[in-house]
């Protein structure tokens, strides 16, 4: 079986504004979604990181990648379900294959936080995602902005990428449009009957959202640079 990466890099980033999408947003002299890239293609168990691009994207071709294991897909979607869907299909995965899907938003991923993953899921059934314990406590809202009640945070858990399956079952959780409205990939392996493994992974690994998170970025992938 082969590991492979799986990044959907089709959005319009409309949280966050500006001229171009956030993930061509230099950072540290190359574009955000090159550390992302980078960060998988060091995994040595991951023998390709296939990035998912919009078919009208005008911004890939004006940088540097220079990242061996990098494929390049221009068959995203208008839901990120189906960009991940168009990818699986153009890498020509075997049922077997593990898939990691990653956001591009992710760019302070790191190699240690992925290789957890693999050895954690490697003789799993279903697959897994990495994920971080709610440290707050967790409040819901009335339309007031009130407190209709507080959640118990025992037992949540926020989910991350990368989120870690097999081809096969991915691509038949992910098949047809009600599959469009999932946020994130475990949620399809979900309803389709499975409980995918929750993986311990950690703060830094957070998705660039907004403006005020580039600081942060920019600090933890300074901090790693030898
Ligand atoms: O919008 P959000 O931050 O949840 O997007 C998560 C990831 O899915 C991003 O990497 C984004 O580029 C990708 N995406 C996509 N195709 C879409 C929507 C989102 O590839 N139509």
């Amino acid at each position: 079986t082969r590991y492979l990466a799986l990044v959907p890099a089709a959005g319009s980033g409309s949280r966050f504004g500006g001229p171009s999408p956030k993930q061509y947003l230099q950072l540290n002299g190359r574009p955000l979604m090159w550390h992302t890239l980078q960060a998988l293609s060091q995994v040595e168990a991951i023998s390709e990181v296939v990035l998912v691009l919009s078919p009208g994207d005008e911004w890939f071709d004006d940088f540097d990648w220079d990242l061996p294991k990098l494929r390049v897909h221009r068959v995203g979607g208008a839901s990120r379900a189906e960009s991940v869907r168009n990818g699986l299909e153009a890498m020509a995965a075997g049922e077997q294959d593990w898939v990691l899907v990653h956001d591009a938003a992710r760019c302070c991923l790191s190699v240690a936080a992925v290789e957890r993953l693999i050895a954690t899921l490697a003789d799993d059934q279903v697959g897994g995602l990495l994920a971080l314990p709610v440290p707050d406590t967790v409040k819901r809202a009335d339309a007031e902005g009130r407190i209709s009640a507080t959640v118990p945070r025992q037992g949540l858990w926020l989910a991350q990428t990368p989120q870690m399956f097999r081809a096969g079952l991915l691509a038949r959780a992910l098949a047809g449009s009600v599959a469009d409205e999932v946020t994130d990939e475990a949620s399809a392996i979900e309803r389709h009957g499975h409980k995918p493994r929750l993986v311990e992974g950690d703060a830094q690994n957070f998705k660039v959202t907004y403006p005020r998170d580039l600081a942060l970025a920019r600090a933890i992938l300074a901090s790693r640079k030898d």
